[in-house]
């Protein structure tokens, strides 16, 4: 039985393509997407999923999101996605426009309406955790949230903490207290899948519309990367999350429980993964311990060649 799930994202290069992923009809259901700002502002973020959808013929509904986190000031990562928040791909004008609902309602609706919803979140975790907020009875209702997220090691954007979680850790702080069974994919994971050269060329010989669109984004990613982290290719972060839902075997992972450090200091945004259980804490996680690299790649491939 296919799985029913809501896409939060904040496109973002390896958002699009977990949209790209999301959007298999024949591997899975996807009821909509909400769009969180991260990556780039709202606005921006907001029209990239809406042209990667339209560019992908990907009719769902799609909402806009939360502009701001709950708490701290707004940061982007322009250094990473460009401007646009999508840099690298012309794409045609949309054919379809924004569902009129927020976001926050265009998630509690899909979940309130449709039984074993898995929420798949791949940006900050603003809208899901004011969807919670708004109607608790939502949190009984989801299947499982996987998300991309955190680490349990170093951050990206600062020593402790991964972006998605550092945008608005104290939304991630009421998700990963809410009690819904989650799967955390972190950079201890994501930073083994990158997208090298060599990748590229792989997929660039599919030669159809999905591959192009992957192409062009990866090497303008692929540049940001280098220039900003000097590393030779970027992480493909964000498709893991459904990569997992299609096939179980491509991410190992191990029972613990994770706290979000929200205290205003140098670790705000942690995300602490007692992996030696040394505080004997509820385990509230499922979180990400190995990747299968090779079928990674396949299942990226197999994604690709779905579109026509
Ligand atoms: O830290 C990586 C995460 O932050 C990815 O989801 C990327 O798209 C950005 O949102
Ligand atoms: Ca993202």
């Amino acid at each position: 039985m296919i799985k029913n799930i809501v896409l939060d994202c904040d496109p973002g290069h390896d958002d699009a393509i977990a949209i790209l992923l999301a959007g298999q009809k024949d591997k899975i259901n996807l009821l909509g997407i909400s769009v969180a700002a991260g990556n780039q502002t709202i606005k921006k973020t907001a029209i990239n999923a809406l042209n990667v959808a339209s560019y992908l013929n990907i009719d769902v509904p799609i909402a806009i999101g939360c502009e701001f986190p709950i708490v701290k000031e707004r940061v982007i990562c322009a250094s990473i996605h460009g401007e646009s928040g999508l840099d690298g791909f012309d794409f045609p004008k949309p054919k379809q426009s924004f569902d009129k609902r927020h976001g926050v309602q265009l998630i509690i609706d899909s979940i309130m309406n449709n039984d074993d919803v898995t929420m798949v979140c791949t940006g900050p975790l603003t809208n899901l955790a004011l969807a919670m907020r708004l109607e608790p009875k939502i949190v009984s209702r989801i299947k499982e949230i996987v998300l991309m997220g955190g680490s349990i090691d170093n951050g990206n954007t600062s020593p402790a903490a991964e972006f998605n979680i550092m945008c608005d850790a104290e939304a991630a702080h009421i998700v990963f207290n809410s009690g819904v069974s989650i799967k955390m994919i972190g950079l201890n994971v994501t930073r083994k899948v990158l997208v090298s050269d060599k990748v590229i060329s792989r997929m660039e010989k599919i030669n159809n519309s999905a591959s192009e669109m992957f192409t062009k984004l990866m090497k303008v990613f692929n540049e940001n990367q280098r220039k900003t982290f000097g590393i030779e290719a970027g992480p493909l972060h964000d498709p893991a999350t459904i990569a997992c839902l299609f096939d179980d075997k491509v991410i190992k992972f191990q029972s613990m429980n994770v706290e979000i450090d929200i205290n205003h200091g140098s670790s705000y945004g942690r995300t602490n993964c007692d992996v030696f259980d040394y505080l004997h804490k509820p385990h509230n996680c499922l979180v990400a311990m190995d990747i299968d690299v090779n079928r990674y790649w396949d299942v990226i491939e197999e994604g690709l060649r779905y579109y026509k």
